[in-house]
């Protein structure tokens, strides 16, 4: 009986250097003990049996192995399962004698591999989905922004995720440490190892915004709790900061959908109704109604803007939804137009992607209510979906009829900052359509001489379907607005 000791931590480079000494000394699968010890026992003169040094794949050249078991090997090595070692010598010694043994599905061997490589692929995928970074203080080289996440992976799959989050996250530095090993991104080398590594203490703002965002993208109309608890088993929840909340949204669910429900049931009054009712107003406060009349350029025109017909969209909209904030608001924020809940309130971002302005706001350390926030189109455009009234963009035409009140507020408020949240205020603010990548996050100046600065719509946070990216684009959100209050700060 031979043993061969190996790390055991999914190295197809130090098993393959042992199965092809193996291999060519002609020992056979059942005379090989493996063991994953490290140490204790030698390798038993294996590593006597000269063997040619190569790369990974020149097992195949040396023993004519077919490509396809060098990439199962390569998955399958990182399973933790203590027999990996020994299958996988095993279907290499059988392929020397049947060259077609992988393509046979139902032989014993292949069917434990290619369980072995789908449980493998599952772990990653969860990783690249269940990873939550969290903000630490930057490292010494330049300054970038620095993250850390904890992980508990089934098996040995850093490395072979890692190049996952390299691409996704090139432009800051960051540690992902696990049981199994971490991995490292610092902008220009990506480094892996395979000792087990610390959980690292760290707990941001992120967090909350991350909770905060979760809280409103999970729909109560939609749950399915097995399908739920099937993406995102239990046992990632504890290192996902959203995950405290699940529990009691689900225990909620039935709740919301009734609120939901009802709130969709009310209809906005008929257009004629409101427009009598604006009349009213307006004929009362000339007959001298002073306690009621607006008191401010701002509010006349607020009051102006409630009757407002330059565009189809006054028809269908429950009613004018104008920009609110002080007269002299430094910082202007300038979104697309109201949504469902902004048109029933009659004011701007109170609804999902309100509560996820306000919570970036917060985390930069700007104060809302000495912002003067609104939209580039006053009026909610939508279309119906059954009984749901379902946002829909509003064209360049009708961004450019409502223009003139965005212009209006900015003589009137003149601010020394205004953020342009996504296209359409963009346009409204610029004439120009450009991508916004082009444009984010680079200041410049507006006609006036007020600073520009342009960020992307929370909205657009809400509608990202893949974790990892949303979380990304989360935090990259949350900077802009660090960037406004470090600019508010200079002016
Ligand atoms: N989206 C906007 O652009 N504005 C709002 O007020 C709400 C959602």
């Amino acid at each position: 009986m031979r043993a061969v000791s190996l790390e055991g931590r999914g190295n197809l480079g130090e098993w393959r250097d042992a199965a092809r000494a193996l291999l060519a000394a002609q020992i056979h699968p059942d005379d090989v003990r493996w063991t994953t010890s490290g140490g204790a026992e030698d390798l038993f003169g294996i590593n006597q049996v000269p063997v040619a040094q190569g790369p990974a794949d020149s097992m195949s050249a040396a023993f004519s192995v077919p490509k396809a078991f060098v990439q199962a090997a390569e998955a399958a090595l990182c399973h933790s399962e203590p027999d990996r070692f020994s299958l996988l010598y095993r279907i290499l010694w059988r392929l020397q004698r049947d060259r077609a043994l992988l393509g046979d599905a139902a032989d014993p061997d292949i069917i434990q591999l290619k369980a072995l490589i789908k449980n493998v692929r599952r772990d990653a995928h969860k990783m690249t989905a269940f990873v939550r970074f969290r903000e630490v203080p930057p490292g010494q080289a330049g300054g970038r922004r620095a993250f850390v996440a904890w992980f508990e992976p089934e098996h040995f799959i850093v490395a072979r995720t890692a190049p996952f989050f390299q691409r996704r996250f090139t432009d800051m530095d960051w540690l992902i440490a696990t049981p199994k090993g971490s991995a490292m991104w610092n902008g220009r080398s990506l480094e892996t190892s395979t000792v087990p590594a610390e959980r690292p203490q760290a707990e941001d703002a992120t967090d909350e915004l991350w909770r905060t965002y979760f809280a409103n993208i999970f729909n109560p109309a939609r749950l399915k709790i097995k399908a739920m608890q099937a993406e995102m088993p239990k046992k990632y929840w504890k290192n996902m900061p959203e995950a405290d909340l699940i529990p009691g949204l689900i225990a909620g669910a039935e709740q919301r959908v009734a609120e939901m429900a009802a709130r969709q049931a009310s209809q906005p009054p008929a257009f004629h109704e409101r427009l009598q009712a604006a009349w009213q107003e307006k004929a009362d406060d000339e007959e001298g109604a002073l306690s009621r009349a607006p008191r401010d350029a701002l509010a006349l025109l607020k009051r102006e803007a409630e009757t407002c017909d330059r565009c189809a969209l006054h028809c269908h909209a429950t009613q004018t939804v104008f920009g609110e904030g002080p007269i002299d608001a430094a910082l202007m924020f300038v979104g697309e137009q109201p949504g469902d809940q902004e048109d029933l309130a009659g004011r701007a971002f109170v609804g999902p992607a309100g509560t996820v302005f306000d919570h970036a706001l917060s985390s930069a350390g700007i104060e809302r209510e000495r912002s003067y926030v609104t939209n580039a189109v006053k009026h909610f455009k939508y279309e119906m979906r059954g009984k749901r009234r379902i946002h829909q963009r509003p064209n360049v035409g009708e961004i450019e009829h409502c223009r003139w009140w965005l212009a209006r507020e900015l003589e009137i408020v003149k601010p020394k900052i205004v953020v342009a949240m996504g296209g359409s205020a963009y346009f409204s603010l610029t004439g120009e359509r450009k991508p916004l990548q082009d444009v984010r996050g680079h200041p410049v100046a507006l006609a006036k001489g007020q600073i520009l600065f342009v960020t992307v719509h929370p909205s657009y946070l809400l509608r990202i379907p893949d974790e990892v990216m949303r979380q990304r684009e989360v935090a990259r959100f949350q900077s802009d607005m660090q960037a406004v209050q470090t600019l508010l700060r200079l002016v």
